[in-house]
């Protein structure tokens, strides 16, 4: 593949201006028209919280810290940057515009909101205009039309080339903080400690990364979101489980892994299971297969190590059937992934809209298309010990498939999840995280 970003960047936005050509044709409007989003203030004060950038606007621009700046596009015409630089000495400014995208749009620079707006397009009944509604200007309230919006979602699943080489450069920023994290956690560090050289090994503060980091140690990873991050090291540290992030020109990677202590415990070895697993599991990442059999079979394959480690007694067959894995997986397999963290239109059945339905007893599953060539996908399998859905299976009468020692034998180590970016090719898949890993 071609790695310069100007040349990959220039056939991104051709494949921009033809979605958005045919977005339009199906609203059956003429002008695309989108803001880059406003700083919204906390209620009672002063204080503003962390600008967010429109992902419609960031899909065009890797303009992430632009407030107030506008993009307008016609069919036929180059498309239009309204770009706010305003007046303000208590704030940096965002910069002259510069980058490979500066070419191939008519650039106006403007310092206030009211003139941004003498710059869009006259006729706003002929605009698709889509954005948030809390801090719209009069007269260019979002409107975001949904059979515009669904094409344009539906489509943002396939990757263009330069989308894919973004997050390989976000990978590559992810796979090195996530060494010098586990450098922290095997010296002693606290979760908060290990989260700080995260963010210094990455370059990337909390309002950089795509989500908020998950440092997990022992009993910690039980909890799927953890995110409280422990200022003292407990006095024994047994197991680490890290799931974070990093971003490149607005495009996340999203990667977990999972460590013992104790390179040579059983729990490294349940950690090792898990691993071999979810590579299988990656290598479904093919162009046609439905990613609710992946969500499924990797229950199934989980289950078969669960029995495997004695911590359950039935069939892998029968614990599925019996939703005994779900209390050790309880959450889907892994999701759409982009501009976005959770990318959108996870459930998108066609790009003029409607669901496909999660399978019956996968609450949490978070996408449920057919994969196809230019999908990015996570694929992250767990095993969990978590006390909450334990519980009840111990009173339930699924209690007896169970063997209880070697759950608590298990216990204090919290849990595991191995998190992977995976490309799907007309071939084979590509994983970015592997890849990340295997150069950091
Ligand atoms: N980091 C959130 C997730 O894995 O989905
Ligand atoms: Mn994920
Ligand atoms: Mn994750």
């Amino acid at each position: 593949m071609n790695a310069d970003p100007a040349i990959l960047y220039a056939s991104h936005l051709a494949e921009l201006q033809r979605r958005a050509g045919a977005a339009l044709a199906r609203g059956g409007f003429d002008h695309l028209v989108i803001p880059s989003g406003t700083v919204h203030y906390q209620w009672f004060d002063d204080r503003d919280y962390p600008y967010a950038v429109n992902p419609q606007f960031k899909a065009w621009l890797p303009l992430l810290r632009h407030p107030g700046s506008w993009l307008a596009y016609t069919p036929g015409a180059k498309p239009k940057l309204v770009y706010m630089q305003p007046r303000d000495y208590w704030h940096v400014v965002p910069e002259a515009p510069s980058g490979e995208w500066v070419p191939h749009f008519d650039i106006v620079i403007v310092h206030t909101p009211e003139e941004a707006l003498q710059h869009l397009p006259r006729d706003v009944a002929r605009c698709a205009i889509l954005g948030e509604p809390q801090g719209a200007p009069a007269g260019y309230a979002p409107n975001n039309p949904p059979a515009v919006v669904a094409y344009l979602e539906y489509h943002r699943a396939f990757k263009t080339p330069y989308e894919i080489e973004m997050m390989r450069r976000a990978t590559r920023v992810g796979t090195r903080a996530h060494r010098a994290a586990e450098a922290a956690f095997r010296a002693g560090a606290s979760e908060f400690d290990i989260h700080i050289a995260y963010c210094a090994a990455a370059r990337q503060d909390a309002c950089e990364l795509p989500y908020n980091n998950i440092i997990a140690i022992n009993r910690h990873g039980a909890v799927l979101h953890y995110m409280d991050l422990g200022r003292t090291p407990p006095p024994q540290a047994r197991s680490f489980l890290i799931d974070a992030g990093a971003s490149h020109a607005g495009y996340a990677c999203d990667i977990t892994r999972t460590y013992s202590a104790d390179r040579g415990d059983e729990f490294q070895a349940l950690v090792d299971a898990v691993d071999r697993a979810q590579q299988a599991m990656c290598d479904q990442v093919r162009a046609g297969f439905d990613y609710r059999q992946l969500h499924l079979d990797a229950h199934l394959s989980l289950a078969t190590i669960l029995r495997d480690f004695g911590l359950v007694r039935v069939s892998p067959e029968a614990a599925v059937a019996t939703g005994v894995s779900s209390a050790f997986f309880p959450h889907g397999v892994g999701h759409g992934i982009g501009l976005q963290v959770h990318e959108v239109a996870g459930f998108a059945a066609s790009e003029d809209g409607g669901a496909i339905a999660r399978p019956d007893g996968h609450p949490y599953l978070r996408l449920t298309r057919t994969l196809a060539s230019g999908m990015v996908v996570t694929i992250e399998p767990g095993l969990y010990f978590i006390d909450m859905l334990l519980e009840p299976l111990r009173a339930g009468p699924q209690a007896g498939s169970i063997d209880w020692k070697r759950v608590d034998a298990f216990h204090p180590f919290g849990g595991i999840r191995i998190e992977d970016d995976v490309v799907c090719t007309e071939a084979a898949p590509m994983n970015l995280t592997r890849e990340g890993f295997a150069n950091a």
